[in-house]
């Protein structure tokens, strides 16, 4: 019997992004949580190592360039045991590009958005198809968006408006997707420490360093933060939401 209205049990789960960080941490955190979770990334070194911590389940893993949207459709068939049916998906897989916009080309949007954005939008497409959706039980999505689509940051046009484009996407993926009783969500987390929040730190002088950790209130996060508010949008517990952006910052945006 299921008791906690945050329970993920009997739930199958796709995470992106999963060999590091925020996406490994969710991984983690959902197989606590019951789910049996589906990953993907493309170091498999450290997907494996993301997989060796999860809690004991029937999870499986595939190593994959989300880049390759030609062959996103055959990895999720590979990855998913023939006939499985998935409820959740957190798209955590991500890249970052610092730079003044005066030295941002379209080449670095082209790359940060093929990823950050229409990656995890092919993968909701594919996994929204009949074939993967129960109808009775619906669905959730996640996607991590960033504090940084919403609040103006140097160095970050390119980056910034990739999530923003998430935010928006996420709201008519949200209305389309009612009638599979799928619910969408985005997640926007503050600084958080992981390896790409080290490669922010070291295109930045110092002082800026110590001014951001200043405007996080409540410090910078841990990947487990998110994740927790990956699986409040995901549990029954989020079950009247969507369409939404929950803000997950230490108090940075208050
Ligand atoms: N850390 C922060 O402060 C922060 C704040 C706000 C939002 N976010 C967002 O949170 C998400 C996770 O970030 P993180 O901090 O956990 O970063 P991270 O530790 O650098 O992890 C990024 C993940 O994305 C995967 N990835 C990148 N490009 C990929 C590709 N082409 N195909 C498949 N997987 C790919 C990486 O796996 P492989 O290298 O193995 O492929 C890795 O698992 C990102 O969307 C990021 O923008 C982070």
């Amino acid at each position: 019997m299921i008791t906690s209205p945050f329970s993920l049990q009997t739930k199958n789960i796709v995470i992106t992004g999963a060999s590091s960080g925020i996406g490994r941490s969710v991984a983690i955190e959902c197989s606590r949580a019951g789910a049996t979770v589906f990953l993907l990334a493309r170091n498999q070194e450290r997907l494996e190592e993301t997989f060796s911590q999860l809690s004991p389940g029937n999870h499986r893993m595939a190593v994959s360039d989300l880049k390759d949207l030609a062959n996103l459709e055959s990895t999720a068939a590979a990855l998913l045991p023939g006939g499985s049916q998935v409820f959740g998906m957190v798209h955590a897989a991500g890249a970052i590009f610092t730079a003044p916009f005066s030295m941002t080309r379209p080449k670095h949007f082209e790359s940060l958005y093929a990823v950050n954005v229409i990656a995890g939008f092919e993968l909701a497409r594919i996994l929204s198809q009949k074939k993967y959706v129960d109808l009775q039980t619906g669905g959730s999505y996640v996607f991590i968006s960033s504090i940084s689509a919403l609040h103006g940051q140097q160095g970050a046009v390119a980056y910034a408006s990739s999530k923003g484009a998430l935010l928006a996407g996420v709201r008519s993926m949200a209305l389309e997707l009612t009638v599979k009783k799928i619910r969408v969500n985005a997640v926007s987390p503050g600084i958080v420490k992981t390896p790409m929040a080290d490669t922010l730190f070291d295109s930045l002088p110092g002082e800026a360093a110590e001014q951001l950790l200043k405007q996080h209130p409540l410090g910078f996060g841990d990947p487990q933060d998110v994740a927790f508010s990956c699986i409040y949008l995901m549990s029954e517990a989020g079950r009247w939401i969507t369409g939404q952006n929950l803000v997950t910052d230490g108090g940075y945006s208050i």
